[in-house]
């Protein structure tokens, strides 16, 4: 695909938010779902709309370099997926995305991305990078919505339950009739120069871009939403997201046939059907000895004051179980095959290279983490007042829950007699 000529419309991504309500640690757009974060996924149906458009992502301050590595990374998986010239079309896609910092509020990150839409573009899409998972046919259905009635457009579903107003005190009022309602969704469309008009005069702060542009004195039209366009706010919504992608990959799930593995041809079909595999990983490391000066690592987090373990990387039992785990459930060996004893990239590394690396690996091999459970096996150092960090910290790491429980064990044992800690994770992968 050759991006000519140049496009007359354009999507405003935005994704600058810090997504407090989903209490992930990071700014929402950057949580990982499976092994792509929310933002790759908002992008790929936009990347894949009938019509070419100008892509303009609107980023937390200071992130636009890794929006940038996502943005390409979609167009590059989008280029593929369409069996087109490979490099040259990723690039040709990724020549429509431009990338700019947003501001405090939503309204202030869709005025930061108008700002950088090209002049010859007509009809402008503003769209929240929390819908991931909005079909492509959206998009196009909105653009075209807007350029055949000249007015602005929003997607929206019917509202299915009884809604009542409540008073501030909790006194319940009237039933509202619902069909005369509308859970409005993005990407909502406008004539470019109707939102440039609405925001240059906008003096209130509004929910969303219809309400600012109605209140300028344009006219909405709703068109039918989509279920998928729904908005990721809570954990709960992530899990739904979650869910809904390992339904598609079932259903794209290769069919089966002669598994190529380590455990030789004759493995049963079935095997290479499975849309999900487990796997098993555990490690341990030896304390160091009194007078060690090494910092103790253990499940990504650095442990000032603790005594450290032995070993030529870190000795970060749990990130090495988890390694072996994913690698153990997706048949690519063990992190001796992946980093070699010796391997100098080792040397001293932490979490942050062990789970990127096998993160990538996993992923090349057509694989999503699930999720990773681990269990510690310590005497020291006293493990839950950190666990909450270190679960975040690995989980973001992976891009998908991580949960670590620690135990003592009695006194009994190598872990129990204070020699060393030992560490078993499991873990469960997806078709990605
Ligand atoms: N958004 C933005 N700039 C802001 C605030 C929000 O670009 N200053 C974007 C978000 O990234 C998101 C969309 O607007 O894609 C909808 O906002 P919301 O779901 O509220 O996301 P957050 O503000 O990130 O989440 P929260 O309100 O829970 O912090
Ligand atoms: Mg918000």
């Amino acid at each position: 695909m050759s991006i000519t000529p140049v496009p007359d419309a354009a999507v405003i991504v935005v994704a600058a938010g810090s997504g407090l309500r989903l209490g992930a640690g990071a700014p929402k757009a950057f949580v990982g779902v499976d092994a792509h974060t929310v933002l790759w996924h908002s992008l790929i149906p936009i990347l894949g709309m009938r019509r070419a458009a100008q892509l303009v992502l609107v980023v937390p301050p200071g992130l636009e370099g890794e929006a940038r590595t996502e943005a390409m990374d979609a167009a590059a998986t989008v280029a593929a997926a369409e069996g087109a010239d490979g490099a040259t079309d990723a690039a040709d896609r990724f020549e429509l995305v431009r990338i700019v910092a947003g501001g405090a509020t939503r309204q202030d990150s869709v005025a930061a991305g108008l700002r950088a839409v090209w002049p010859q573009v007509r009809t402008v899409l503003v769209h929240d990078a929390a819908r991931s998972l909005t079909p492509s046919e959206v998009f196009d259905r909105v653009i075209e919505e807007v350029e055949r009635t000249g007015a602005a457009v929003i997607p929206g579903l019917p509202v299915v339950d009884t809604v009542k107003r409540v008073d501030a005190a909790g006194a319940v009022g009237d039933t509202v009739d619902r069909d005369e309602l509308l859970a409005v969704q993005t990407p909502q469309g406008f004539r470019r120069d109707v939102l440039d008009a609405a925001y240059a005069g906008a003096s209130a702060q509004y929910t969303d871009d219809a309400a600012l542009v109605a209140a300028a004195g344009y006219p909405v039209r709703a068109l039918d939403g989509h279920a998928h366009a729904f908005k990721i706010t809570t954990p709960a919504d992530l899990q739904r997201a979650r869910t809904l992608l390992g339904e598609r990959a079932a259903q794209h799930a290769p069919s089966p046939q002669p598994v190529r593995s380590a455990q030789g041809e004759h493995a049963p079909a079935l095997a290479a059907a499975l849309t999900m595999r487990v796997g098993i990983g555990s490690d341990v490391h030896a304390y160091a000895a009194a007078g060690s000066t090494r910092t103790l690592w253990l499940a990504g987090l650095p442990w000032p004051g603790e005594r450290a373990l032995e070993g030529h990387s870190d000795g970060d039992v749990v990130t090495h179980a988890i390694v072996d785990a994913l690698l153990s459930a997706a048949d690519l060996g063990d992190i001796g095959g992946l980093f070699g004893t010796d391997d100098p990239a080792v040397e001293g590394a932490h979490a942050e290279v062990f789970l990127t690396r096998t993160r990538r690996v996993l992923a090349d091999a057509g694989w999503a983490i699930g999720n990773v459970s681990v269990q510690v096996q310590a005497r020291a150092p006293r493990f839950s007042p950190r666990r909450l960090e270190a679960q975040a910290a690995l989980s973001a790491l992976l891009g998908a829950p991580v949960t670590v429980a620690a135990t003592t064990t009695d006194g009994l044992g190598f872990t129990g007699r204070g020699e060393g800690i030992a560490a078993t994770a499991t873990a469960l992968i997806v078709r990605a």
